[in-house]
């Protein structure tokens, strides 16, 4: 579970994982290269979008192409002002001392591509909790709108075992094993023969995956004799701040990949480290600020390719001509590009999830009035939510519910100094961080905080209907940053994955999303294509190779 400490009962409960984990590393012995010969023109590669699943590709594609003696020319095209897409950072109080994710926070020791990339780019990793200010009597609570159904209290792991047990029986061990089970199959894309794969949805079949994610959350659990509140208590929480769905909607796969926790770690500074990291290393020519507006395919095989500058209000338009392959942004539906003559497979449009986060300190601990407690010490420092029992959510599976949002988490403490009556002191605020289907109004911000606020107050009268953080005063609410994100598809029950190839050199990582939505996902993915890409040259090669021996032998 995201933002739970590693001594915490889900860390105890999930030791057993580490059977999995990849702990032990080695710096990669690479061939050294005998160099090109003086005439090969390089492979050309233009890669759109330097988010995990592209960085990595470009990362990859130098690795085997150095090994294989290729020479390449790989350009990156980026449009934001960054590299690392929804892995992104803030700074709390525009203060580069407290970097902050605003989009993927965490990943797993079973994560191998990016633990052993954090590891070759020499970046620091921390326990995902690092910075908590454990003030309170419980670490986690799971909140169902009207009581917390569960709390983990504050380090006492053995009272917080027997009290899982006491509730939910051996449900949670059960639930590891099965996740055991799972994680493990899916391990085995990372391999020979498996790796690289063609096609999602056959590899999917190979490790015997594909009648997980046939299955909803509920189906599969309740198949695989998951108790159901354990289920809506525990997983679906889970489901929930992870991926802001229900277990009736998000397939089994990756209810299951929600449960596998065990050593939660973020790069201290921001993850995007990892995928500057990879871009370095892959020494291509990155354009930032430059969106890829067309893709045109010559009948040569060529892929000519029109961007413009996302600077100024009328960006600069450009073009480059000649590649050999390209890399698609994803998700397609969001990247803006034409593209012609028109792909053998277009991408279908997936539904994404409108996810807001807030990112806000203030001096106000969470009010223990909103959650119908006495004590702010009673306030649970990360707060998931869950549906209550019986709940009938009709037609709209994926509904937050009477909680109202996903999550709400104590990331950190800052000393501040601010003057009051005219004194000069210091003052501890607290970074908080909030996942909602909406964006939080100024009501809903001041109940939580406990603050003495409503929109009717002060001069004017009509009441405003449309208030945010941003109408309440500065000493309550010292510093926020509100992001809207498409952060991950709503993953329905499905048996198909998007293709890989989706045309002769154009090549697509973000199907991989539907399976499993992840940093590390999307890493693999884009491994896997840079692995198809060189294969293809080496095949094209031996080709040529064969054609002229055959021809030879007919002198
Ligand atoms: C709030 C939030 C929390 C999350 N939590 C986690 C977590 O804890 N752990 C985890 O593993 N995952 C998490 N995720 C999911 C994770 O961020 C994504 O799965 C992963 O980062 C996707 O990487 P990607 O490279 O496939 O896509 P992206 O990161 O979206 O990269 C695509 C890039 O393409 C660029 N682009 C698009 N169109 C164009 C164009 N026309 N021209 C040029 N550039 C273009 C975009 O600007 C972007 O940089 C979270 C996501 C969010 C938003
Ligand atoms: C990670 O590193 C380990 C140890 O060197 C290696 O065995 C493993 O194959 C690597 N995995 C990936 C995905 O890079
Ligand atoms: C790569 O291609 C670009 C043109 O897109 C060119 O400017 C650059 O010099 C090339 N780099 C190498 C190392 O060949
Ligand atoms: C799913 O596949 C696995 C194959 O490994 C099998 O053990 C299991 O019975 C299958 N479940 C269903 C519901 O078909
Ligand atoms: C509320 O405010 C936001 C931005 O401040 C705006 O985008 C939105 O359209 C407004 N909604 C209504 C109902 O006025």
């Amino acid at each position: 579970m995201r933002g739970t400490r590693s001594q915490s009962p889900w860390g105890l409960l999930y030791t057993l994982l580490t059977l999995l984990s990849f702990l032990f590393f080695s710096e990669a012995t690479e061939q050294l290269p005998l160099g090109p010969p003086a005439d090969a023109t390089p492979k050309r590669v233009a890669i759109i979008g330097a988010g995990a699943g592209r960085s990595f590709a470009a990362y990859e594609l130098r690795k085997l192409a150095k090994s294989a003696k290729i020479p390449l020319n790989i350009t990156i095209y980026e449009r934001e002002s960054y590299i690392g897409g929804r892995s992104t950072t803030v700074d709390a109080f525009d203060d580069p001392e407290y970097p902050t994710e605003l989009g993927a926070s965490i990943f797993v020791q079973v994560n191998a591509n990016l633990v052993n990339a954090s590891r070759e780019f020499g970046l620091g990793v921390q326990s995902a909790s690092n910075d908590r200010p454990d003030e309170t009597e419980e670490s986690l609570g799971i909140w169902d709108g009207k009581d917390f159904v569960f709390t983990v209290k504050s380090g006492s792991t053995w009272l917080n075992l027997g009290r899982l047990i006491w509730r939910y029986g051996l449900a949670p061990l059960w639930t590891q094993n099965l996740m055991k089970k799972i994680v493990g199959k899916f391990l085995n894309l990372y391999e020979e023969p498996l790796f690289p794969f063609r096609s999602l949805t056959e590899a999917a079949a190979a490790v015997n995956l594909l009648n997980v994610t046939a299955a909803s959350g509920t189906e599969f659990l309740s198949a695989n004799g998951i108790s159901s509140r354990f289920a809506r208590e525990i997983i679906q929480a889970s489901t929930r701040v992870n991926y802001g769905q229900n277990l009736p909607l998000i397939h089994g796969l990756e209810s299951m990949v929600c449960m596998a926790t065990d050593g939660a770690v973020s790069i201290d500074g921001g993850n995007w480290q990892i995928f500057e990291g990879a871009v370095k290393a892959s020494k291509a020519n990155v354009h930032l600020n430059t969106a890829v507006t067309d893709i045109v395919r010559g009948d040569d095989g060529s892929v000519h390719i029109t961007s413009k500058s996302t600077l100024g209000v009328d960006g600069s338009e450009s073009s480059e001509t000649g590649f050999d392959e390209v890399i698609l942004a994803g998700p397609l539906q969001y990247s803006g590009i034409s593209i012609s003559p028109p792909l053998e497979h277009v991408p279908d449009e997936v539904p994404y999830v409108k996810l807001h986060v807030t990112l806000l300190a203030s001096p106000h601990r969470i009010s223990p009035a909103f959650f119908n407690r006495h004590s702010s010490k009673e306030i649970p420092e990360s707060i998931l939510t869950t549906l209550p029992e019986d709940l009938d959510l009709g037609s709209n599976p994926h509904g937050v519910g009477p909680a109202g949002f996903w999550s709400i988490s104590t990331l950190r403490t800052v000393m501040r100094t601010v003057v009051k009556k005219g004194q000069e002191q210091q003052e501890q605020h607290y970074v908080y961080k909030i996942f909602s289907p909406e964006r939080p109004t100024a009501e809903f911000v001041a109940d939580i905080l406990g603050l003495d606020w409503s929109h009717d107050k002060g001069p004017v009268s009509t009441p405003k209907v449309n208030t945010s953080i941003g109408d309440l005063p500065q000493s309550d609410i010292s510093w926020f940053h509100e992001k809207f994100w498409h952060p991950y598809p709503l993953l329905y029950p499905r048996v198909t994955f998007e293709e890989i190839r989706l045309a002769p050199g154009v090549w697509y990582t973000s199907g991989i999303e539907s399976f499993i939505s992840t940093m590390e996902t999307s890493a693999l993915m884009g491994r896997n294509v840079a692995a198809l890409v060189v294969q293809s040259w080496q095949n094209r090669k031996d080709e040529k190779g064969d054609d002229r021996s055959r021809e030879r032998s007919e002198l």
